[in-house]
């Protein structure tokens, strides 16, 4: 039995801003991963880079020490499919790896590159839907093209604001209307993002927001919106799980909503009407196929009555056994345990999918 269960290596902390919110995720799959199915090992990337193995990586990634954890690189050798210890040069195989690393250099494909040259199978979306849903430009453009409702807004980047300030705020003030909401394209949990009331604030906002990203999103507020989230699982197929609502405590759902002051409510099923949460599932399915998605994604909408905004797609979102996206799973009948196990297997089942791919010309070469 022990000898055929695939070693899955779970991923998490990272280089990113959202660094603490990774370790919280990944600690939470480590205590409910099927460990009949599943030989789990644990990878912790530190703040600076580091890749850490062992028993001992939560515990060094809270500050702990280095005790029962040891430097690893991923080798990029599909005839090694694993770890290398930098300092012993033994080899942790592993079959699939689960990452659990949110924001840039985990959830934007990068990651997931490294992943593909090792020849690893992994959960979650591939190297391109990850690299388009972390752009919040790019995402917008895409869904906006197969019809799916986004936020009116413009994007900027650090160059053209640098040449032409004066030019961007005139455009502003002739197309969108305020209150503005101003974000850097590439984050997430809310960093970086503020509301402006007025045309005066704009500027700060921005300087703000280009310092986390060199491309900013502004858009137009949607006011008073309800943030309704719908959970996508699935490759081929993907299924959407009953919407979830979040009613933050907050002027909006700021980073310390979502994690400091803990106050902000889930409500699942979302209070919305039927035929609006179907509308809402129905589109948050097709604009994961229209990215590419694979595994998994958290799409989430800003609604105003009858209408409805996709606002973004999270690749990797929180996963903590109380986060929303196994909350909504749950509710739709998949708890957390069996949530991991079948993204485990998709990861697999898209693996076996793309290695029966033809990879060379041999074939018509000889012919
Ligand atoms: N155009 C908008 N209208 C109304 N609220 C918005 C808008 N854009 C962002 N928000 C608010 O800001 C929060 C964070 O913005 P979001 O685009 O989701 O960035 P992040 O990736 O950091 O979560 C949203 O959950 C919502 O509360
Ligand atoms: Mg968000």
């Amino acid at each position: 039995m022990a000898a055929s269960r695939p070693r899955v290596a779970i991923l998490f902390g990272g280089v990113s801003t959202e660094h603490d919110v990774s370790v919280v995720s990944g600690a939470s799959i480590a205590r409910s991963i099927d460990t009949d199915r599943f030989d789990p090992v644990y990878v912790g990337i530190t703040k600076e880079g580091r890749w850490l193995l062992g028993d001992g990586a939560f515990d060094a990634l809270r500050g702990g020490g280095t005790e029962g954890v040891e430097p690893v690189i991923l080798s990029p050798d599909p005839q090694h499919k694993g770890f290398v210890h930098i300092e012993s040069g033994r080899l942790t195989g592993v079959d699939v790896v689960f990452p659990v690393l949110h924001g840039p250099r985990g959830e934007d494909g990068t990651v997931q590159g490294l992943l593909e040259l090792a020849g690893i199978a992994y959960v979650g979306c591939d190297t391109l839907a990850s690299a388009v849903a972390m752009d919040k430009d790019v995402t917008k453009r895409i869904l906006a093209q197969r019809g799916i409702p986004v936020v009116k807004g413009t994007c900027l980047t650090k160059w053209m604001w640098g040449v032409d300030r004066g030019e961007i705020l005139s455009e502003i003030a002739q197309t969108l209307k305020p209150p503005f909401f101003v974000k850097p394209a590439t984050m997430g949990s809310s960093i970086g993002v503020s509301k402006v009331e007025d045309g005066e604030e704009l500027s700060g906002a921005i300087e703000h927001a280009l310092g986390f990203s060199s491309k900013v999103l502004v858009e137009q507020a949607v006011e008073r919106a309800l943030e309704i989230e719908v959970a996508v699982l699935g490759n081929n197929e993907p299924k959407a799980s009953v919407c979830g609502q979040i009613i933050p405590k907050a002027a909006f759902y700021d980073f310390n909503a979502k994690y400091v002051d803990g106050t902000s409510e889930l409500v699942i099923p979302a209070r919305i009407p039927k035929a609006l949460a179907q509308d809402i599932q129905y589109a948050a399915v097709d604009a994961f196929v229209a990215i590419g998605g694979s595994g998994m994604a958290r799409v989430d909408f800003l609604v105003s009555g009858a209408a409805f905004y996709l606002n973004e797609i999270n690749t990797i979102p929180g996963f903590t056994s109380i986060s929303m996206y196994p909350k909504l799973w749950e509710a739709s009948g998949i708890p957390y345990t069996h949530l991991i196990t079948k993204l485990i297997e998709l990861a697999i089942a898209r693996h076996e999918e793309k290695a029966s791919l033809t990879r060379t010309i041999d074939l018509l070469v000889k012919a």
